[in-house]
């Protein structure tokens, strides 16, 4: 017997997609039976309590959780998002609800060794259910305790060699995508850059020492499947700086037909025969592409690698050899003074271990700028809003690119330094009105 009637939960348990009610419900059951014999160090009905109060919130339209919470472990600054119930006499389950956040390995790739001996600290110490995982990275543990929050710490690290993840005004967890462990257009190596960053600023992910969040992310190439571009302060995308590679035999066999477009992407329905005038020359957006006879030629020089082309005949054709990645700064979400995506701040440069010129030439200035110069709660996009991107390039060292701006300026509110303007700015209305009387 479920602890609490839940009739509008209840109705989320048809359909065909999984459906978390049903996985919560029998997870209580679960803990309910204890089958394990496990010796829980959080109330056993904390499930059922949840449901509960989610039932309650479905009821009211609105959320039952205290505003804020702030608990850690000793020596870090974050990792652990604080969450009490406003109704702890009629859900005590749920009175402490935090959730931990735990560093996941580049590219998500588990053995279930390794997920089976988190689910067992999990089992005992904190309420079994997850989030696999939030939208930043981490494996999400949803649901324990005060007093376990430093016994979960303590068996995470020694026994598991595993550490929290990043929560607060710091570095947060860094994520990649799966890069050149499976995918063929990865243009430098995503899990390495990640997993080597990461563990460089484990400090300034575990103390916070920050105006407000700063997020990295790491995509092999523009397809950008992590979304480095839309949801990470520095955005690390992958690309190549020679010439795509074309095999002309199998650009042949996509145009007979021997070869799905799109590696048959686009199976569900029929789109007619693989048209490559249509579908590839037609749809580069830089019409850097044609057919000489029964070649396919690319003018590179104006290639913009979109991916497009390569993304359609993976067979045919493939990144350069040149490799490298591109950094873009500044993306976050609408709060406060609206949502921005990544701006490029360097077109080029080399992602070869141990990535020395990126961190200091590129991740360090931007820090000791922003760490200066931020406000408080000021994201990186928000400064170089306020300060104006002419501000990173100087803090990069760099000269100013066309690559960087979309378009240059129409307003010509334009400052200069004194330094450029001849005779500089101190100036004598006397020596003016010797020549124009008023
Ligand atoms: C009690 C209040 C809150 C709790 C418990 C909470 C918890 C969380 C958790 C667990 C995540 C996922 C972390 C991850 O994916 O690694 C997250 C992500 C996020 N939180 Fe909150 N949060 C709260 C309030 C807020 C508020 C007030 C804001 C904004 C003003 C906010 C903005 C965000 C954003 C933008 C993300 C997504 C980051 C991304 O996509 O990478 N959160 N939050
Ligand atoms: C027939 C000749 C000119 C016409 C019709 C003209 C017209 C205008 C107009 C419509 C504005 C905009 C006012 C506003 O939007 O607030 C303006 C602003 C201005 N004009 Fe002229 N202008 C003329 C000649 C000049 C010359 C010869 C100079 C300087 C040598 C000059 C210097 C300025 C300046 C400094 C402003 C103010 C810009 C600002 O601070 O917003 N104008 N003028
Ligand atoms: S971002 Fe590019 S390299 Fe990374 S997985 Fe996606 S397609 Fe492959
Ligand atoms: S990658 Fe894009 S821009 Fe370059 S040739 Fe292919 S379709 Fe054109």
């Amino acid at each position: 017997m479920a602890k609490h009637e839940t009739p509008m939960l209840d109705q989320l348990e048809s359909g065909p997609w999984p459906s978390f009610v049903s996985d919560l419900k029998a997870q209580a059951e679960k803990r309910a039976k204890n089958e394990e014999g496990i010796n829980f160090q959080i109330p056993v009905d904390v499930v059922d309590d949840l449901l509960g109060v989610l039932e309650l919130s479905y009821k009211h339209g609105r959320t039952h959780w205290k505003h804020g919470g702030i608990v850690g472990v000793f020596g870090y600054g974050g990792g652990v998002i604080g969450r009490y119930c406003d109704q702890p006499q009629q859900f005590p389950g749920v009175a402490h609800f935090h959730t931990m956040r735990v560093a996941q390995p580049g590219g998500k790739f588990y053995t279930t060794d390794y997920l089976r001996q988190i689910c067992d600290i999990w089992d005992m110490r904190g309420s079994g259910i997850t989030n696999m995982h939030g939208s930043t990275g981490d494996i999400i543990f949803l649901g324990t305790t005060t007093p376990q929050l430093e016994e979960v710490f303590f068996e995470l690290t020694h026994n598991m060699n595993q550490d929290l993840g990043g929560s607060g005004s710091n570095l947060r967890t860094p994520a990649d995508c799966i890069g050149q462990a499976r995918c063929e257009y990865a243009c430098y190596d995503t899990q390495d850059l990640c997993y080597d960053l990461t563990q460089e600023y484990q400090d300034e992910l575990h103390r916070p020492a920050f105006p407000y969040k700063f997020k990295f992310k790491f995509d092999g190439c523009p397809n950008c499947c992590v979304a480095s571009i839309a949801r990470s302060d520095l955005s690390f995308i992958g690309t190549w700086k020679d010439d795509i590679k074309i095999d002309q035999e199998a650009v042949q066999a996509y145009i007979g037909g021997e070869l799905p477009p799109n590696a048959g992407a686009h199976s569900g329905r029929d789109w007619g025969k693989f048209d490559i005038q249509k579908e590839v020359i037609d749809r580069c957006p830089t019409e850097c592409m044609w057919m000489d006879g029964k070649t396919l030629k690319i003018d590179n020089r104006e290639c913009t690698r979109c991916m497009h082309c390569i993304n359609v005949m993976p067979r045919a054709l493939r990144i350069g050899d040149e490799r490298g990645l591109s950094i873009l700064a500044g993306a976050k979400a609408p709060i406060l003074d609206g949502a921005q995506m990544g701006t490029l701040i360097v077109p080029f440069i080399e992602a070869e271990a141990p990535y020395t010129k990126i961190k200091e030439e590129v991740i360090e200035p931007i820090w000791d700028w922003w760490m200066e110069e931020g406000k408080n709660r000021e994201r990186l996009g928000e400064l170089m809003k306020r300060q104006g991107l002419q501000r990173v390039i100087e803090v990069l060292g760099v000269d100013p690119d066309p690559r960087m701006v979309q378009e240059p300026r129409h307003n010509p509110y334009i400052f200069w330094k004194e330094e450029e303007v001849e005779g500089g700015f101190d100036r004598d209305i006397n020596e003016f009105r010797k020549y124009h009387q008023r």
